[in-house]
């Protein structure tokens, strides 16, 4: 009976650990997201609009979102999108991606790529939060 609630505790303890991101990384996330929303949509009903849908972006490789018209720049930069590479695009996209069609400065805050990933991350391939 010990062991056993002990157990429960351990595995209600292993959830918390394995939560990805902290509750107020996400929600700062999602306000920085409003610069992205002109062009970009994630989320279940998420489509492409000006830029191509942001659904399971980490993991993806560049210039795959099916009925997007990406610049050849794009699509031939050979990345696949992950935190690291992810931060130095969204940095400076034009520099990390040369004749990229993304019209957008940069956020050049650490803090604020931090947050933006981490609410980016909770959106899988079909626009569900994990
Ligand atoms: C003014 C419109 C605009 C804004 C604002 C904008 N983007 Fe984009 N984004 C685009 C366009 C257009 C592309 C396609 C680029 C190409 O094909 O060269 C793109 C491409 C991307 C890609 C590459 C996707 C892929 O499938 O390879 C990522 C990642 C991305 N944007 C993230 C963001 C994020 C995050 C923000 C906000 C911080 C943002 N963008 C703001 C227009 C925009």
């Amino acid at each position: 009976m010990i062991a056993r609630s002990l157990a429960a505790a351990l595995a209600v303890a292993a959830a918390g650990f394995a939560a990805p991101a902290h509750a107020q990384d996400v929600a700062a996330g999602e306000k920085s997201f409003n610069k992205c929303r002109a062009c970009h949509q994630v989320g279940e009903t998420a489509k492409n609009s000006v830029g191509p849908e942001l659904n399971g972006l980490f993991g993806r490789k560049s210039g795959s979102v099916a009925g997007y018209n990406y610049s050849d720049a794009n699509k031939n930069s050979g990345i696949t999108w992950d935190e690291a590479v992810f931060a130095e695009y969204i940095k400076d996209p034009k520099a990390k991606i040369p004749g990229t069609k993304m019209a957008f400065a940069g956020i050049k805050k650490d803090e604020e790529i931090k947050d933006l990933t981490a609410f980016l991350k909770q959106f899988g391939a079909d626009g569900k939060k994990k």
